[in-house]
């Protein structure tokens, strides 16, 4: 958690660095800082909240100098306050630190014993002190942060400069992301690329135990532990304004509106319809090794987690092969069942996320063969897999993931189909529906979209509700429980998913004329069940709102509101389905005045247990 920031060259380094933390506050907005390093002096200035708070106390006082660092932070270790906000600083060394330091109590203690005083409550500060109590001793500062990380366990990325050698700042990282951006005699750190696009399209993604040192116009790569480094550095092409907001009102609704174009780069170039098979360049596995797998494990958290549930009907369906889908921080702890013939899929906007990418190791450990579906090239869950997926949803800023969530879904669809045909499962001749639905379906979302106003009319309707309960069946189920985890991350509403089956076992209990009950009620082979719930519903006073196939009289009949969604295959249903149930919790949020992109307590990345 928490994004990092560095700059080194030739220009006023504040404003970049604040421009940077701007497009990393999606990792945390407890709190931010910065300093610079001026006429040998280090300056930081740091402050409690949202980013602004600090764009406000440079505006004040500002800060020169060419050389900088700063953070957003995400609380871990002590509260969200100022004294607890990175920057930290231990004599001349400062620094700014993403992860968990698990050994921090320990070295604080003899830290302590040798005269050391700690201000804040962080494991980060410890770090600072550790290097600073080595340069006391004799080492140089780059010798200091080597000998010091190296004693670390846990995760870290950081950033550091010192008053002792003004013209160098300090890159290095263990278990969380850094990337570097290599400009003309002028260097970037940040957690993500966003922050670098504006400025230079060649990175370099620091891997576990490499460190740079930035000094005379110079990036000098090498291993933690002093060791020779070749880098390869790699051309980005994210445009900026892809990292914009393109004039929507807030990122969350852009990314809404970008779903077909997002889900037509996650089709292009994929679908082969010479050959009837699917081509996922990056998938590293012969269709031999594909065809030996006879289960799949599908690993993730939140949301990425209900995109593998609908992965499990896609995968169960079509290539006929067993499916379990785990939530990544349980599989990692309950000594999964897993060996060479399980296929690992482990699902990840960010492709950092802690527990998934626990989940990867432990199943690779076991001799799983393990495959990745990520948004993030590049990115740790991404290298650590046999093979990946990706997703080309390009960057996604709104913490409440959206395009991302639908890409996935396509992601996993057309593996579903690769995986089918590498194992004959699934013959030439049964791909051509799939893939006239999967052409077809961004279209089928652009007339999603126009939905937008009759689901904020109905967000206005229902929007005091205490609570709310979302139905659906089958393929639509985890739609159901992406509907409720939505509407509770946005708009702070309580909202539970459920199987529309198993209401009756309980939650029928909760059912009166005060909760809106969104029943997802298309004509597919479940239809006539599904009725029959919302009768259920119905029956008890419930107030339904019905999300069901266009023309439907029947349910328009019954429901107390419906929203009508274009006909489709069953199987590219939960894509469609998820534009309304995003744009509810979003005018809900927005009617509520909350704050849409950067929901309390949330961040996008969770790269902690
Ligand atoms: C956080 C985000 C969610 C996301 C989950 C998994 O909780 O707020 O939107 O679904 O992490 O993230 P990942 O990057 O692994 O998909």
């Amino acid at each position: 958690m928490c994004g990092i920031v560095g700059y080194i060259g030739q220009q006023p380094a504040a404003p970049i660095i604040l421009a940077g933390l701007q497009k990393l506050e999606y990792r945390g907005y407890d709190s931010a800082g910065i300093c610079t390093i001026d006429g040998g002096f280090a300056d930081v200035r740091r402050s409690k909240g949202k980013l602004q708070n600090l764009v406000q106390l440079l505006e004040d006082s500002p800060l020169q100098g060419s050389v900088a660092i700063g953070h957003t932070r995400w609380a871990t270790h002590g509260k969200p306050t100022e004294v607890n906000a990175h920057p930290h600083q231990a004599g001349p060394v400062v620094l700014v630190h993403n992860g968990i330091i698990e050994n921090y109590l320990g070295l604080k203690m003899e830290l302590r014993d040798q005269k050391h005083n700690f201000k804040s409550e962080t494991d980060t500060e410890v770090i600072a002190h550790l290097i600073e109590h080595k340069m006391i001793g004799g080492s140089g500062f780059v010798d200091a942060v080597r000998t010091s990380l190296q004693e670390l366990e846990g995760a870290y990325a950081v950033c550091l400069v010192s008053e002792t050698e003004p013209g160098m700042m300090i890159a290095a990282k263990h278990g969380s992301p850094l990337v570097i951006g290599l400009g003309d005699q002028e260097f970037f750190v940040a957690s993500d690329i966003p922050p670098i696009l504006n400025h230079t399209r060649e990175m370099v993604f620091l891997e576990d135990d490499q460190m740079v040192v930035f000094k005379d116009g110079f990036a000098h790569f090498s291993t933690l532990a002093g060791g020779p480094l070749t880098i390869t550095p790699r051309h980005i092409d994210w445009s900026p304004l892809m990292a914009e907001k393109g004039g929507y009102r807030h990122f969350m609704l852009k990314e809404i509106f970008e779903q077909p174009r997002a889900v037509q780069d996650t089709l292009a170039g994929r679908l082969l319809e010479d050959e009837w098979d699917v081509c996922l360049d990056n998938i590293g596995l012969s269709d031999a090794k594909l065809a030996q797998v006879r289960r799949v494990c599908i690993v993730a958290c939140g949301t990425s987690w209900h995109s593998g549930l609908v992965g499990k009907f896609l995968l169960e369906e079509h290539c006929r092969l067993p499916v379990e889908v785990d939530i990544a921080s349980e599989f990692r702890y309950r000594n999964p069942v897993v060996g060479p013939e399980t296929l690992l899929i482990a699902i990840s906007q960010s492709g950092e996320t802690a527990d998934t990418l626990a989940a990867v190791r432990e199943a690779k450990l076991r001799g799983a063969l393990a495959i990745a579906v990520c948004n993030v090239i590049d990115s740790s869950i991404a290298r650590e897999t046999d093979g990946v997926v990706y997703t080309h949803a390009g960057p996604e800023i709104g913490v409440a993931s959206t395009k991302a969530f639908v890409t996935q879904l396509v992601a996993l669809y057309l593996f579903m189909l690769r995986l089918g045909r590498a194992g004959g499962s699934i013959t030439p001749e049964r791909m051509m529906p799939h893939f006239t639905s999967l052409l077809h379906l961004p279209a089928l979302m652009e007339q999603a979209l126009l939905l937008d106003n009759a689901v904020e009319a109905i967000a206005r309707h229902y929007q005091h509700a205490g609570d709310f309960l979302f139905l659906g069946r089958g393929i639509n189920y985890p739609i159901a429980l992406e509907g409720a985890l939505k509407l509770k991350e946005i708009s702070y509403i309580h909202a539970e998913g459920y199987p529309a089956g198993e209401m009756k076992h309980g939650p029928i209990a909760l059912i009166d004329e005060n909760l809106p009950v969104v029943v997802i009620a298309l004509r597919d082979r479940h239809y006539e069940k599904v009725v029959s719930n919302m009768e259920e519903v119905i029956a008890r006073g419930g107030r339904v709102i019905a999300f069901c196939t266009e023309g439907d009289d029947e349910v328009r009949n019954r429901a107390e509101t419906v929203l009508y969604l274009p006909e489709c295959s069953e199987w590219i249903a939960p894509v469609l389905l998820s534009i309304p149930m995003q744009l509810l919790a979003y005018h809900v949020s927005v009617l509520k005045g909350n704050d849409v992109d950067q929901p309390r307590n949330l961040a996008k990345s969770v790269t902690v247990e």
